[in-house]
């Protein structure tokens, strides 16, 4: 453990997801990039016999006496395969978690009941004074549950010496990322039941990478892609959303299981033109444009593709009226929107032309805000955890 007087501080990103949300839990390809919001933890020891969590942006403050949480210990094997939650431990956890606030709340305390008792257990419960606090809104498609679990994994394994940093360059070494990843990914599953994973692992490795069942690799011909984020401010569930979508592609698998595929065969076209736009070669075929003479007319395709796949989200039922004006607006001024994460609500993302050198450039701006919308500013990728 650190020591008494030593503050750990760890942070990891949200994400956006490009193209590839709901198709990538069947197994396709999706697109992510980590963005410049991102939440914190600082950890202290506390030598009073008790833990203690403070969630500033969910205002809430709980304290745990190290007795009462003895017997929620799991016998686990080992810190480096972490097994699915067990379900005598989770009962006791649940019932020590409840807060009467509400389901986000619940969870954000389970998650941290979960991985403070299976990663701090070896080292036999050690009192913790821990603080949280995030630039991301909860519930808007940005992974802020994946930032909190994977801040949380790491601060915890790096607490308890089973992580550390490479002295050189601050950063964390692959086979600790690796394993920052899986913790964080048993702690998501408490938060939506059966998650793809992609958000866990963006927040953990950073930067912009294509994701297929659990395999990654790291885009690193990446253009310098610049999307301006909008927030419905409609919050939305998504383990809601992604077994709503299940259903119905369970009752007409005839039906929905093209759209995934379509969604999929999307984030593939949509890397190789990335690619193209970044090494400035102009790849063969392409769905959008009859010819492909510039970067201009890649960037086109860019846009199409992103066009097409708002319509196919909308088409598996996980669109939103605050988010088809979005798209509206922004058409309105020859720009192209579509929804990131879950969707039913919470973020869009707008791509931003390369020739518009400013944000304030776009005029639709006031219009979108005037809907109680929030413009978060386009973001570049970021690296983590930090
Ligand atoms: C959530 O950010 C993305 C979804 O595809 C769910 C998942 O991948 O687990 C909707």
């Amino acid at each position: 453990m650190a020591e008494s007087s030593e503050v750990l501080v760890v942070s990891a990103p949200g994400k956006i997801i490009l193209h590839g949300e709901h198709s990538v839990v069947y197994g396709k390809t999706a697109l992510a990039a980590s963005i410049g919001l991102r939440t914190r933890v600082r950890l202290r020891s506390s030598s009073n016999g008790a833990t203690r969590l403070h969630l500033a942006s969910l205002d809430i403050s709980r304290e745990w006496r190290l007795e009462s949480l003895s017997h929620a210990i799991p016998i686990i094997d080992g810190i480096r395969n972490p097994a699915p939650p067990q379900a005598d431990s989770m009962l006791i956890l649940r019932q020590l978690s409840q807060s009467d606030k509400g389901d986000i709340e619940d969870s954000a305390l389970l998650v941290f009941l979960f991985l403070y008792t299976h990663i701090c257990s070896a080292s036999a419960l050690p009192g913790l004074d821990v603080e949280v606090g995030s630039d991301l809104p909860p519930s808007a498609g940005l992974g802020s549950s994946a930032a909190y679990c994977t801040s949380l994994a790491a601060a915890l394994l790096a607490a308890t010496h089973n992580i550390s940093r490479n002295p050189s360059n601050g950063r964390w070494q692959q086979e600790d990322l690796e394993l920052i990843d899986k913790w964080a990914f048993r702690a998501e599953t408490l938060i939506h039941g059966n998650p793809s994973g992609i958000d866990n692992t963006v927040s953990t490795f950073g930067g912009a990478l294509s994701y297929q069942s659990g395999h990654i690799s790291e885009l690193k011909s990446m253009p310098t892609l610049r999307v301006l984020l909008t927030n419905t401010n409609v919050p939305r569930s998504t383990s809601t959303l992604v077994s709503a979508v299940k259903d119905n592609v369970n009752k007409f698998p005839d039906i929905y299981k093209p759209i995934l595929d379509s969604m999929g065969a999307i984030a593939v076209e949509s890397k190789r033109v990335m690619e193209a736009l970044a090494s400035g070669t102009l790849p063969e075929v392409s769905v959008a444009c009859n010819t492909l003479e510039s970067k201009d007319d890649l960037f086109c395709v860019l846009e199409t593709l992103i066009d097409v796949n708002q319509q196919l989200l909308m088409a598996l039922g996980v669109g939103h009226p605050c988010l088809e004006q979005l798209c509206r607006v922004t058409r309105k001024h020859g720009l192209h929107s579509k929804l990131t994460g879950a969707g039913g609500g919470g973020c869009g993302f707008t791509v931003v032309p390369p020739d518009l050198t400013t944000c304030r450039q776009m005029g639709y701006l006031p219009n979108v805000q005037s809907r109680d919308c929030t413009h978060l500013d386009a973001l570049p990728a970021s690296e983590t955890p930090g």
